[in-house]
């Protein structure tokens, strides 16, 4: 195994976890800087032609996982490998925003849920090749399913 090191830190608006909007059918619309670490900046050569990056990084302030628990997107428990949960055996994060610009090697982007001060691991190009009707989302459609029964 490796221990990891960041290759930069998230700027962000949030500083406190309450402020990132949780739920279902949640949108993340904020916009921030991934400022990389100069020692990295080679590494962003060609990444302005891609509209969105997923980013990796780690919830360096949780402590602790559950296996097995309740999600603020439902009112049913589920597996931590079913969710995205910050309390995980290993606390590595996935998102994917938006590239909105390059100054150097800070990137400006759309679509932050994570901590201002947050380390990121790493960052690669988003691509998907699976066609959307092929895609499942499991207990995530059956709660919204679910919501919507109740809203009526
Ligand atoms: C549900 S997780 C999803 C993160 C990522 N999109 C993923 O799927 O892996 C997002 C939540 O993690 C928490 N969080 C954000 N930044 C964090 C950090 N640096 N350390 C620990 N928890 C963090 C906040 O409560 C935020 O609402």
């Amino acid at each position: 195994m490796f221990t990891p090191n960041p290759i930069g830190y998230v700027r962000s608006p949030y500083t406190d976890t309450k402020a990132i909007p949780k739920g279902l059918g949640v949108r993340h619309e904020v916009e921030g800087i991934l400022d990389i670490l100069t020692e990295f900046e080679i590494g962003l050569t060609d990444v302005e032609g891609f509209s969105h990056l997923f980013v990796i990084w780690a919830f360096d302030r949780s402590e602790g996982y559950d296996l097995f628990g309740p999600s603020p997107a439902d009112n049913r428990p589920h597996g931590v490998f079913a969710t995205r949960s910050p309390r995980r055996p290993n606390p590595i994060a996935l998102t994917v925003v938006e590239l909105l610009g390059r100054d150097g090697p800070k990137l400006r982007v759309r679509g932050l849920d994570m901590l201002d001060g947050t380390p990121i691991l790493d960052i690669k190009p988003y691509m998907s090749s699976i066609p959307a009707e092929q895609l499942r989302r499991g207990w995530l459609a059956e709660a919204e399913a679910r919501k919507q029964a109740d809203s009526k």
